[in-house]
């Protein structure tokens, strides 16, 4: 098993420090930018079907969901497709209402989760077509999905889920470009600078593990905290929601992601000296609403771990830790940002004296309802 671990004290250390690769793995010979056009490798007869798409639905489970939601922003943004994501579990007990021209994305890790699985046989009893993206090849949803595009993560041993997203995100941006593409909702010079802002992710990855050692220092301020906020806004949105099940699960440490402006419907409560908040704060679109909600937390004496895009100045003045991470489009960031937030609570974990690698009371694939 050490030899597994490659050197690495956990498996889930060791799978964070694969995401270069596994990035470029799972992006490598699909681009195929022709006439300013971008066309997927491997999926190549499906592009009419995801451009003409009335619909794009979406189901899966815990960090996959989380992975589908930024797919949402992806799509409806690059690609101007509604899209609906769904837990699998709500999805195959509802009576969803699912149309021929509809596609539904499954999106799963082990390829064996049961209720993913009940949700594509369901949407499939409906007439819809259904595209899968998983990880482990010929597992049963890569078999019962019309067609799909394998994310190439290599094995995910670690109960937690860190390389499958980042890969099962690489492949959600480039279905979103593609299809933003072929509809002609990206402008040109936009879709030049995704692909070139593509190519240099995994660098970028590469360049945020370095970061490691500084995580170390703050998780060990923060080890031994009762409850922890995550907020974001727009693409870190679901970061935020990834960055807390990530503490919850190996950690113990209750932990909620929350929209950053829904802080002051409810969560705001919760702020005193006590309370860690991790605020995902790069400059993007919403970078200005952003810096409010971290005054709001300040001003109520939360304690704010920021992750900001390298040279801020604003929000560094306010937060009480800082970890930058390189710049890059917001499409793309969630694949950046969601790297200090896996070693947090990687490093955390350990501190308590967890079992990362197997969690209590959790299997890697949840083949029971
Ligand atoms: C992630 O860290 C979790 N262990 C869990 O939420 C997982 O993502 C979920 O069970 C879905 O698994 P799948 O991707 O294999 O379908």
């Amino acid at each position: 098993e050490s030899i597994e671990k490659g050197g690495y004290e956990h498996f889930m250390l060791k799978e964070i420090f694969e995401q270069p690769r596994s990035i470029l793995d799972s992006m490598r010979g699909r681009m195929i930018a022709e006439n300013n056009h971008l066309m997927m490798g491997g999926i190549r007869e499906y592009e009419n079907k995801f451009a003409n798409a009335q619909r794009i639905l979406i189901v899966a489970c815990g960090t996959s969901w989380h992975a589908g939601l930024v797919a949402e922003y992806l799509i409806e943004d690059l690609a101007r497709i509604p899209v609906e994501v769904e837990y699998a579990s709500e999805f195959r007990y509802r009576n969803p209402i699912v149309n021929e021209n509809d596609i539904v994305i499954a999106i799963s890790q082990s390829g064996e989760t049961a209720d993913t699985l009940a949700a594509i046989e369901l949407a499939k009893s409906k007439g819809a077509t259904i595209f899968g993206i998983c990880n482990v090849v010929g597992s049963s949803i890569a078999r019962a999905t019309d067609a799909g595009a394998y994310t190439h993560a290599g094995p995910e041993i670690g109960v937690a889920s860190t390389k499958a997203f980042t890969a099962q995100v690489t492949v959600l941006t480039l279905i979103a470009m593609m299809i933003g593409s072929k509809r002609g909702t990206i402008e040109t010079t936009k879709l030049h600078e995704l692909i070139a802002e593509l190519e240099q992710i995994p660098a970028k990855v590469e360049q945020t593990l370095k970061l490691d050692k500084q995580i170390e220092e703050i998780a060990a301020i923060y080890k031994d905290a009762t409850n922890f906020l995550y907020l974001g806004r727009g693409y870190n949105f679901p970061v935020a929601l990834e960055g807390a099940l990530k503490l919850k699960e190996i950690s113990y440490i209750h932990a909620e992601g929350y929209p950053a402006a829904e802080m002051k419907h409810g969560p705001i409560a919760l702020i005193d000296e006590q309370m860690p908040v991790v605020v995902i704060a790069t400059k993007d679109s919403s970078y200005e609403k952003i810096v409010s909600n971290v005054q709001e937390v300040k001003a109520r004496k939360g304690k704010v771990i920021a992750i900001v895009t390298e040279g801020d100045t604003t929000i560094p003045s306010m937060a009480d830790h800082v970890i930058e991470i390189p710049e890059t489009s917001e499409h793309l960031m969630p694949l950046l940002s969601v790297v200090p937030l896996q070693l947090l609570s990687y490093h955390i974990a350990v501190m308590r004296g967890c079992n990362v690698d197997q969690p209590r009371n959790l299997a890697k694939s949840v083949t029971v309802e």
